[in-house]
């Protein structure tokens, strides 16, 4: 299931509105078929490994990160019944699939081909991974990370708005592997007026996953960006995942809506002191209502800054 995941990790950010799935068929102890959701969500993983394994799927093991679909569309038949013809003995899956379509129908699909199914083994890797798909069938809006680079005093710039190198190279080369996973990446209207970002994928061979681009404000929006006047009307744009750089005011927009789902806290080594602050005013009233909401998920060194991974808690 780890190289399952991995494979569905090659599609992120390109199969909206389908999630990004891996699935790999083992036979005997080997890796006969491997799949991932291609860009524009078909074919699904499923059709692509089992294309692969051919013959050999007979009798073999398929490992998939979501629940195989039970709905056929007009682009490509129903995964369900493509294993369920393959002959293959068993299927082994992540997590169930939330679309009314298929919720448990793929499994017991499944079942009822004889193939003996495992459901759960990584859920918890695999719900991660297609967080924007789940929120987006779940709450109909897609997944929102938050991303600040800050000094150790938790500031995005001087007080005269320089704000460029806070991090190192290293950083933002994983915040640029950040931003081709999304499909839509927001800043605020201060910030598009500021730095003017480009917002692109600067990594090698990466450049071509640049999401589409989103300013939030009351004006226009430039050429070719989306107009975004409130931190809710992402729901009405299509993506799955979006990454919202800043700055202080679109930052605590979404916080105060509280539609921030994963916050990458960037840290530099470097104190600005009396610089601006990261995070605008929002709107807490009481110490306590800031404890509890935030799980350290995930933290490391990237060269000599800190990054640090939160998810909200929302249980
Ligand atoms: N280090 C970093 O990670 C980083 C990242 C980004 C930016 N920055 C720095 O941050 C500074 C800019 O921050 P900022 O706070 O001035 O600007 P900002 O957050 O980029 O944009 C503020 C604008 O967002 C819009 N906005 C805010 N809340 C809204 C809401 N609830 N609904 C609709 N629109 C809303 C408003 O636009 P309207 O005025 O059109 O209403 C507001 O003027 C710059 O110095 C930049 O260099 C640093």
């Amino acid at each position: 299931m780890g190289a399952a995941l991995a494979l569905a990790a090659r599609g992120r950010g390109q199969t909206a509105p389908n999630p990004a799935v891996g699935c790999v068929i083992v036979h005997d102890g080997r890796v006969v078929g491997r799949g991932w959701t291609q860009p524009g969500g078909r074919p699904h993983a499923e059709a692509m490994a089992l294309e692969a394994a051919g013959p050999a799927a007979r009798g073999a093991t398929a490992y998939v990160t979501l629940e195989p679909c039970a709905h056929e569309s007009p682009r490509g038949p129903a995964c369900a019944d493509l294993l369920a013809a393959s002959g293959i003995a068993r299927a082994v899956i992540a997590c169930r699939d939330p679309d009314p379509r298929t919720d448990g129908r793929g499994i017991a699909r499944l079942e009822a081909a004889g193939i003996a199914t495992a459901t759960g083994i990584a859920a918890r890797e695999a719900e991660r991974a297609m967080a924007g798909f789940l929120m987006r069938a779940r709450h109909g809006r897609p997944h929102v990370t938050l991303k600040l680079g800050l000094s150790i005093d938790g500031c995005i710039a001087l007080a005269s708005g320089e704000s460029r190198w806070i991090t190192g190279p290293a950083a933002r080369a994983h915040a640029h592997l950040e931003r081709a996973r999304a499909e839509l990446i927001l800043v605020g209207r201060g910030t598009l007026e500021a730095d003017a970002p480009k917002l692109d994928v600067r990594l090698p061979g990466l450049a071509h996953r640049s999401p589409a681009r989103a300013v939030l404000g009351h004006g226009a929006a430039p050429f070719g960006w989306i107009a975004v006047d409130r931190p809710e009307a992402i729901a009405d744009t299509p993506a799955l995942d979006v990454l919202v750089e800043g700055g202080a005011g679109a930052a605590a927009a979404f916080l105060a809506a509280d539609l921030v789902d994963r916050l990458l806290v960037y840290r530099a080594p470097i104190v600005i002191g009396g610089g601006r602050p990261g995070i605008a005013d929002i709107g807490l009233v009481h110490l306590e209502g800031a404890h509890g909401r935030w799980r350290l998920h995930d933290q490391r060194m990237l060269g000599i800054d800190r990054l640090e991974v939160y998810e909200r808690v929302r249980e």
